[in-house]
């Protein structure tokens, strides 16, 4: 139809998708079988790609997603595996539209089953040349450090010499906060994401996704971030909600993962139409499209299905998404 057309033509940046959440089953069991990593035999879900689909239907929470998400990221071994699944992104991302990509990768995920940082980001790298130079996206790329593991954890990730090699480069744009959200606040990494920032790079942190509004407080105020990832929970505190508009704070929101995830029941409940009316800008996004149903446009089309949203808001939300961007302020202008 024309309206799917509009959407798609429409100038997307997208700012929240992790790239170990690109991961298919159909990939997934593929790369499974050529390195020979075994998956569990206990679960029925993994009898096949489709039945592994039909679970992704049934996720209860963010952990339970997430129980899945990091046993899927196992069959991933080789620079290659890597490559595969980021370009097979980068594809969808083209079709969808996508002008400007800030993709997230969990090193710790990686590193902690004995797969080399370099490995990750090498494979990471290349599709991300690739997608520059025949699709014509750009791109950037965000570690995100895994908000479960004990802080000195993380603390030796951000340490480690690769890791900060990759950041010296410049071959790495920012830090994210990720994985389980409750009972891990954002002041636990104040250190991590106050040397980040000292070194240049930008932040930004999962809040109020199941977590408190505090959380999103906090990730502001301790962690210093200019992003905050989800925070659909903003709406619980009209103050700061209101503080958030006039920082003007980009929020990279994900309709279609809130739902699978059951923070809430429909894209109805979505405070899509909250955000617009106090004036907090947003960005529509994927987070994981290989677990919850849909890449960017689906999440587009379905906002649009359901708030039915004008011409004109449809064109803030892109232009917001386009300044809240990582890029060069002449990457903007060309997309503007
Ligand atoms: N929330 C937290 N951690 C994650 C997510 C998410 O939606 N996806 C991948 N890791
Ligand atoms: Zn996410």
């Amino acid at each position: 139809t024309s309206l799917h057309d509009f959407l798609r033509r429409l100038p997307k940046c997208e700012h929240h998708i992790h790239l170990e959440g690109a991961l298919t089953p159909s990939l997934l069991f593929q790369l499974a079988k050529k390195n020979r990593i075994s998956l569990p035999k206990d679960d029925k879900a993994f009898i096949s790609p489709h039945s592994l689909l039909a679970r992704y239907a049934r996720f209860s929470s963010l952990d339970d997603f997430l129980g899945y998400y990091y046993i899927g990221m196992s069959v991933l071994v080789h620079e290659a595996d890597f490559e595969a699944l980021a370009w097979d992104y980068f594809q969808h991302a083209s079709t969808d539209g996508v002008h400007h990509a800030e993709v997230f990768f969990d090193p710790q995920a990686h590193t902690s089953r004995g797969i080399a940082y370099t490995t990750v980001l090498s494979g990471f790298r290349n599709a991300c040349l690739r997608a520059e130079r025949e699709l014509h996206i750009t791109t950037e790329l965000i570690t995100c450090f895994l908000r479960h593991l004990p802080v000195p954890d993380c603390l030796t990730a951000f340490e480690n010499q690769d890791v900060q090699a990759s950041y010296l480069a410049g071959h790495i744009k920012g830090i994210g906060l990720d994985s389980s959200e409750l009972n891990f606040p954002p002041h636990l990494f104040k250190e991590i994401y106050e040397r980040a920032g000292q070194q240049g790079l930008r932040r930004t942190a999962h809040a109020g996704e199941e977590g408190p509004t505090s959380y999103i407080a906090d990730a502001l105020d301790i962690l210093g971030v200019d992003r905050i990832d989800h925070g659909i929970r903003l709406v619980e505190d009209p103050a700061l909600m209101q503080k958030i508009a006039a920082r003007g704070t980009l929020l990279t929101t994900c309709p279609m993962s809130n739902v699978v995830l059951r923070c809430i029941k429909s894209i109805g409940d979505h405070p899509i139409r909250k955000f617009l009316d106090a004036g907090v800008k947003f960005s529509i996004n994927s987070d994981d499209p290989a677990y919850f149903g849909g890449y960017i446009l689906d999440n587009y089309c379905a906002v649009h299905e359901v708030f039915d949203l004008s011409v004109e808001e449809w064109t803030t939300i892109c232009r917001n998404g386009i300044e809240g961007s990582w890029c060069s302020e002449e990457r903007k202008r060309e997309m503007l």
